[in-house]
């Protein structure tokens, strides 16, 4: 594993490696005697779009690790005046140690990868959030003990980058996967295909939750769609998480926000409260499974 810039490209040997690794990360988080894979090196952050948790878990991810961030945001950076993103990569590469992105254009961290020579970790795209989902896997292990064979049902914007990184997520541990969407987002067949895994798309909301392991949801408009956000509202108002959904899962089954999240709209306020450790869990699980990531990336150099 040179990057992380998709699910796509994790093999399921990976990811067990990842989730195994995060674990460790976790356990001895805070101890003495904490691996330091990163000590004398420095990571750069570029944002492009507004991040709560993947910005604040990289960077005290890093410190954990040994090394130290930077982060830029496009605006402060020549990129964000034109030069290229392969110009930057070149640049960049003589700096610094690893890279962490997040943007909107997959092409643009892939050409980061091609012509750096340093780890890229994709931070969102429009395409993929695989930080998320390497975090999300982490906490369903942690919850329900195993991965192979549990039903997990994404609702709302079935075409969203989240959802896109479940589908590989879930086809690659062996997971039963539903998207309940409407038609007009529901995920592409290019991608449900290439994810090949036991993967079901339905605009029936209770034939998706029926017997669910884990509920989960995305927010509705996602960075970059703010101006679809009348029409999303509307159409996926029908998609909501709430307590007649629930009612159709197994008893017990665990309710998953990637945050942030919009009460009232993707998910009901009393659904989200009563879910709010599993939620957040969720959220401390990015440091987790994001140090896994740098530390393996780091040994692969
Ligand atoms: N879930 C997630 O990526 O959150 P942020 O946008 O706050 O980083
Ligand atoms: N789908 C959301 C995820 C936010 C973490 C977005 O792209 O805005």
């Amino acid at each position: 594993m040179n990057h992380l810039l998709t699910v796509e490209q994790l093999s399921s040997g990976e990811i067990a490696d990842i989730l195994k690794l995060a674990k460790e990360f976790k356990k001895g988080r805070g101890k003495p005697r904490q691996k330091q894979p990163l000590k004398g090196q420095t990571w750069a952050l570029i944002f492009n779009k507004a991040s709560t948790r993947t910005r604040v878990s990289f960077e005290v991810g890093i410190g954990e690790l040994g090394g130290t961030s930077l982060c830029l945001s496009t605006n402060d950076i020549q990129m964000g005046r034109g030069e290229t993103v392969a110009d930057t990569a070149r640049t960049l590469s003589r700096y610094i140690h690893g890279i962490v992105i997040r943007t909107y254009a997959q092409r643009d961290i892939e050409q980061f990868a091609r012509a750096g020579t340093i780890p890229v970790i994709n931070a969102l795209t429009d395409d993929e959030h695989p930080c998320q989902i390497l975090a999300d896997l982490l906490t369903v292990v942690e919850k329900l003990g195993t991965l192979k064979g549990k039903k997990v049902v994404f609702f709302g914007d079935g075409a969203c980058n989240v959802c896109n990184s479940w589908l590989f997520g879930a086809a690659k541990t062996g997971m039963e996967m539903w998207v309940a969407a409407p038609k007009k987002f529901q995920p592409g067949a290019e991608w449900v295909k290439r994810a090949a895994g036991n993967i079901h798309v339905t605009e029936n909301v209770n034939e998706a939750a029926k017997n669910a392991d884990v509920l989960y949801t995305d927010v509705w408009v996602s960075m970059g769609k703010e101006a679809e956000a009348t029409e999303r509202l509307k159409v996926l108002a029908p998609y909501q998480v709430n307590a007649s959904v629930l009612k159709q899962a197994k008893p017990g089954a665990l309710v998953m926000h990637c945050l942030p999240a919009y009460v009232g709209k993707e998910i009901t306020a009393d659904v989200f409260d009563a879910n709010l450790k599993t939620i957040f869990d969720q959220a401390e699980n990015r440091l987790h499974a994001q140090k896994a990531i740098m530390a393996l990336l780091a040994k692969h150099r």
